[in-house]
């Protein structure tokens, strides 16, 4: 009989994550929940064993918009080494937040938090096979949001447009660029190992957090883009392709490249580049205080 699996998702109290997890759980992985509240993981955890009584569930509760905390939640989650990881969770927060590291939140939960876990893992997993699934967002929507690749922090302050209620979503939408630009350096980074990258749009899911808690106006915005192009289903179909990159076996080997409804698509010539991804590379390194070599 093989041995059980080991997956983490992060952002797993909610939406597409839960979903995610939930699935993970009904394919007989030992699921790891990643969340920010004690709370909102006992009440995931909950809800997943009322669907899947056998479900193997351990709570992690980390402030991905902390980098200390990415990094104690990395050494937790190291052992057992996972097999799967899903890097799901992300937030859009206001034009004038701050963490208290000082970073801003949608940069730093968003992009620096799985930059971080992803490759603090990539040792305690060594030679084993394992699958790193980002959960980015639509490359078509994301045209036209490059990101600045030399100052990552200016990604949240410059070039927002006048549209006040829009700019969270403009810094939201760079650090989801940013998602695929990390599948991309990461799995240069990985040839030679049996660790593959991948990353995946989920469509556009109503039913889910994502907006919400902020003001009115970007919850406006946020909901009547959302109705424009929303796919049918809520967080299950949100789920799916994820679910997909984590587990088909005919995924076995394939790395480096992003997905939408389960099919490889192409994303915009900035987020391929690849001295670009390199430069997001060592700029993340540097702003969470890592080398840039592996
Ligand atoms: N919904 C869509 O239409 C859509 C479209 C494109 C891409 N996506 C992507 O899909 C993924 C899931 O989004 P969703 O729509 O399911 O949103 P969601 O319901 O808001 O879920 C986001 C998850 O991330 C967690 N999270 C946020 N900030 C965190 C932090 N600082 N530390 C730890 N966890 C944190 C949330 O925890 P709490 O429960 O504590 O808030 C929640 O579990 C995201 O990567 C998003 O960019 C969604």
């Amino acid at each position: 009989m093989p041995s059980t699996k080991n997956a983490v998702v992060t952002g797993a109290t909610s939406g597409i994550g839960e979903a995610i997890a939930r699935n993970l759980a009904t394919a007989g992985m030992r699921v790891v929940l990643v969340g920010r509240s004690d709370d909102r993981l006992l009440q995931a955890r909950h809800r997943i064993l009322a669907d899947v009584p056998h479900a193997d569930l351990r709570l992690e509760r980390a402030d991905l918009s902390l980098i200390s905390e990415v990094r104690s939640l990395a050494k937790r989650v190291a052992d057992p080494p996972p097999d799967v990881v899903v890097s799901n969770a992300a937030v859009i927060a206001g034009i004038g937040d701050r963490t208290a590291e000082g970073h801003h939140p949608t940069l730093a939960t968003n992009h620096l938090a799985p930059y971080l876990l992803l490759r603090s893992l990539i040792e305690p997993i060594g030679s084993r096979p394992a699958r790193f699934v980002v959960v980015g967002a639509s490359p078509r929507a994301l045209a036209r949001l490059p990101v600045d690749v030399d100052d990552l922090a200016r990604n949240a302050t410059h070039d927002l447009g006048k549209a006040r209620s829009l700019q969270p979503l403009v810094v939201y939408g760079r650090t989801k660029n940013m998602n695929a630009m990390l599948v991309y350096a990461l799995a240069r980074r990985l040839r030679g190992t049996k660790i593959t990258v991948n990353g995946a749009h989920p469509g556009v899911i109503r039913g889910t957090n994502l907006g919400h808690g902020h003001n009115r106006g970007l919850l406006w915005a946020f909901g009547t883009i959302s109705q424009l192009l929303v796919s049918p289903g809520g967080p299950e179909a949100g789920a799916d392709t994820p679910t997909w990159l984590a587990t088909a076996p005919e995924l076995d080997g394939v790395t480096g490249q992003f997905f939408v409804k389960r099919k490889a698509v192409a994303t915009a010539p900035h987020t391929t580049d690849p001295a670009r991804c390199d430069r997001l590379w060592d700029e993340s390194a540097r702003l969470v205080g890592e080398p840039a070599t592996l």
